[in-house]
């Protein structure tokens, strides 16, 4: 009987396990598709950041990929694998994240991570581009935006904050966070060339985000816009995990011209749980100044 009764619970507990909603669920780290040209750019301070360059039709404006914090490019592998042939997309491992190294003598910050990605486009001779930027990714977006607004084509702002105090409370226990933070130190370990580092680049992160970003309303007001028609859309998931739930709407009612999409039933990890929806938002956002392209429409 006891034993009856515990395989039941064992059933049960898996059952439970296998219906976590879409919003609890961490699916697999997707991978970079093959192809395309990648590189080390080497800063001013040494640091070493890595990026790949996908080629695409020559008339289209090249999308950059940022990811979030502790992470690394292959997260944007669904749509970088959508969209690439069309688009010139380039992707960006942080420096000290992924594949990326930093001067271990200076901090990372949003500015000098902002600085990098626009080092970067002039080493590859990129004038302008659109940003995706997910969470810390999309927080050097805005920075760019705030002091490079002429290297924009615009900016799709996904799980992006304008404050460390935007962050929920409750984030470090949620299930999606609780599943994220080994497999990124996993993750870590085997794509870091300076995989020893991983203590320290925990603690500068965790410095970070304990003091930036630190905007306010008159700051993201103040983005500058309206004379080179930029787009920027404030994306985020109804079930947002990492943000407090208050937060996008706050940005876009502040960013001129800006747009608000909240994606249902999908949290700060959208663009995994459920990419087909996500990438079809983000070419919504790409064709909305681009009303001559219909290949890619559906
Ligand atoms: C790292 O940065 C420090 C200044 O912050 C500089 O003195 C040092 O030369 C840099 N290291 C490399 C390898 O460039
Ligand atoms: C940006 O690059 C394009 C082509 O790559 C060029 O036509 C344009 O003049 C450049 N703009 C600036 C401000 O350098
Ligand atoms: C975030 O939400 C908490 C309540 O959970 C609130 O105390 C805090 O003021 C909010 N902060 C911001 C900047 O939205
Ligand atoms: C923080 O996240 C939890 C769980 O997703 C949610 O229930 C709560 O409303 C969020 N708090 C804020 C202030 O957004």
């Amino acid at each position: 009987m006891i034993r009856l009764i515990f395989f039941t619970c064992i059933v049960f507990a898996l059952a439970l396990s296998i219906d976590v909603p879409l919003y609890q669920s961490l699916p697999p780290t997707p991978h970079l598709p093959n192809g395309g040209r990648q590189g080390r750019y080497i800063t001013s301070d040494g640091s070493r950041l890595w990026y790949r360059m996908y080629p695409g039709q020559p008339n289209r404006p090249l999308i950059t990929f940022l990811h979030g914090g502790y992470t690394n490019s292959n997260y944007w592998g669904l749509q970088i694998t959508a969209l690439r042939g069309h688009f010139p997309i380039l992707a960006i491992d942080s420096r000290g994240h992924g594949r990326s190294v930093d001067n271990t003598s200076n901090p990372i910050t949003y500015s000098i991570m902002a600085d990098d990605v626009v080092s970067i486009l002039d080493h590859l001779g990129h004038n302008r581009t659109h940003i995706v930027g997910w969470s810390d990714g999309g927080i050097i977006g805005l920075d760019i935006a705030m002091r490079y607004p002429l290297y924009l084509h615009g900016l799709f702002c996904f799980g992006c904050s304008y404050s460390y105090e935007n962050v929920n409370v409750t984030i470090m226990s949620s299930p999606t966070f609780l599943k994220c933070m080994p497999r990124v130190q996993e993750e870590y370990s085997h794509l870091n060339p300076q995989p020893q580092n991983w203590k320290e680049f925990k603690d500068k992160m965790e410095s970070l985000w304990s003091k930036l970003p630190s905007w306010n309303e008159k700051d993201l007001k103040d983005i500058p816009d309206k004379n080179e028609g930029k787009e920027i859309w404030v994306v985020d998931g109804a079930e947002e995990e990492a943000i407090n739930l208050s937060t996008p709407k706050e940005m876009s009612e502040w960013i001129d011209g800006s747009k608000l999409v909240i994606l249902p039933g999908v949290s700060h990890f959208a663009f995994m749980q459920s990419p087909a929806a996500f990438t079809r938002v983000l070419k919504q956002y790409l064709f909305a100044k681009e009303s001559s392209i219909d290949s890619l429409r559906s």
